[in-house]
């Protein structure tokens, strides 16, 4: 059986399609929605074409556009229009798909976008799109995809608006100190040329100068701090453009571009629910910064961290951590290294989380093993708090999703 999804019409008037808005009956997905998903089911197996196609549309018709991009539009470039596409599959899921549209319109005013530009997105993206669903495609096909098109960019337009009167398109930040903590693992410690508003337990987004228009994604180490400093742990991984640039070559004095925060692996200061944290190599950093964050609030909740890497050696936190430990005594530190088996799996053996509030950070396989090891023994999903998203939210919309997962569901990140 369907799972209930809140019917929406494009113009944004909540409304009932078909038979399905007495209460207990699932309501249907809106009239758009299931044109829209009739034609993204089409282009599925050729979407590399349709992706190619898109782009070459979107830069011979608009030439100017493509000094925004990459020179090199590698296996990224794909992201622009899975979003889309995703964003528009899921339009029947606001108030979720709102904030993350939002928090994509303001990200965007980092790459020079201004409104101006999203009809030629628009258009491009109805022309491949018409090229390449042959079979559904069809005058009302395209009408519900302009409205839905039309829905999503007003909604990034609008936070861009927004976001412009109170917070810069991104900040310059300066190297103040760079420490290998291993051969490839760096803490860098940045100075950003006006304050820079974050909570602990997001990321942001950083450029180098080394790869211009290339960003990556950083979580902070460290909870806001008085000084204003950021910090981040950097690993460098194998033909890793922005992370061995960050580990390798930048110095004190180097000056890199952030975009917004972004990211909801936040603390719920209203609550006194526990925590149980776990973080897999450099995922520890934002793992650091909710502890700091709860030491701050003066909150007594216990916190479990479990902290894993490959050995000791990779530990490279550890100290750092066995001495929050020592200090806070509402904090428990696990380390569990590969010889101790697998990090989520280690957390169960512990005991019953069921009745904490779980956040998960590291390479996309451990969090999605946590994931899945978590909600086995019994944390509530909506309990669970990760930032990948879309890899991690079910492919299929009629499945069930938590609130959790669908908050982060849309975005299209690259693995850490
Ligand atoms: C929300 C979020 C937060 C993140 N926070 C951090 C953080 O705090 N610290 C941090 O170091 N990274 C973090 N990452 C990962 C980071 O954004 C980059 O993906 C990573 O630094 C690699 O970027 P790159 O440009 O060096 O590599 P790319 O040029 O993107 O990749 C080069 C090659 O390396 C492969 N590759 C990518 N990642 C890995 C990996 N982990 N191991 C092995 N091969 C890989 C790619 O598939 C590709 O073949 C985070 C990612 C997300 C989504
Ligand atoms: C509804 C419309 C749009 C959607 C859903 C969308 C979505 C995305 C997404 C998900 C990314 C990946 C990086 C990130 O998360 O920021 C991205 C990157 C980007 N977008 Fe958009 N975008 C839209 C419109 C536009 C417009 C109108 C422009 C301006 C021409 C634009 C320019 C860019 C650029 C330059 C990048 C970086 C490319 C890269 O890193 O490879 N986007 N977009």
């Amino acid at each position: 059986m369907d799972a209930p999804t809140t019917t929406r019409s494009a113009d944004g008037q909540d409304s009932s399609a078909g038979d399905g808005n007495e209460p207990g009956i699932p309501v249907e997905a809106s009239a758009d929605a299931v044109l829209v998903r009739r034609t993204l089911a089409e282009i599925a197996p050729v979407a590399d074409r349709v992706t190619s196609y898109f782009y070459a549309l979107l830069f011979i018709r608009n030439p100017e556009l493509r000094e925004m991009f990459p020179v090199a539009m590698d296996t990224q470039r794909d992201r622009l229009l899975k979003a889309l596409l995703t964003a528009a599959e899921h339009l029947d899921d606001t108030p979720v798909l709102t904030a993350y549209l939002e928090n994509l319109g303001r990200g965007h005013r980092k790459y020079g976008t201004h409104s101006t530009h999203y009809p030629a997105v628009g258009e491009a993206l109805i022309g491949a799109l018409a090229r390449y669903a042959t079979t559904s495609w069809d005058a009302e096909a395209e009408a519900a995809w302009v409205r839905t098109y039309t829905t999503i960019s007003q909604i990034m337009i609008d936070a861009a608006a927004e976001d412009e009167r109170s917070a810069p398109a991104w900040w310059q930040a300066e190297v103040v100190s760079h420490d290998l903590r291993t051969p490839d693992i760096a803490v860098v410690t940045l100075r950003p040329d006006q304050p820079y508003p974050f909570l602990a337990g997001q990321y942001t987004t950083l450029e180098t100068p080394w790869w211009p228009r290339i960003w990556r994604h950083y979580s902070f180490a460290s909870a806001p701090r008085p000084d204003g400093l950021l910090s981040l742990h950097v690993k460098a991984v194998p033909a890793g453009w922005v992370s061995n640039a960050l580990v390798h070559r930048a110095r004190p004095g180097d000056v890199l571009r952030l975009g917004p925060p972004a990211g909801s692996m936040t603390v719920d200061h209203a609550a006194d629910t526990g925590l149980l944290c776990v973080g897999g190599g450099t995922g520890i950093a934002p793992i650091k910064a909710l502890v700091e964050d709860v030491a701050e609030h003066g909150d007594r909740r216990p916190v479990d961290v479990f902290y894993g890497a490959r050995s000791d050696h990779d530990l490279y936190d550890i100290d750092t951590m066995l001495r929050l430990q020592k200090t806070f005594p509402w904090l428990s530190v696990h380390p569990v290294t590969e010889e101790q088996g697998r990090l989520p799996e280690a957390v169960c053996r512990y005991g019953s989380w069921s009745e904490r509030d779980a956040y998960l950070s590291g390479p996309l396989g451990m969090v999605r093993r946590g994931v899945d090891a978590l909600r086995g023994a019994g944390v509530p999903v909506e309990r669970i708090r990760h930032d990948f998203l879309t890899e991690l939210a079910p492919a299929d919309p009629d499945q069930p999703r938590s609130g959790a997962c669908m908050a982060r569901t849309p975005s299209m990140l690259p693995s850490r």
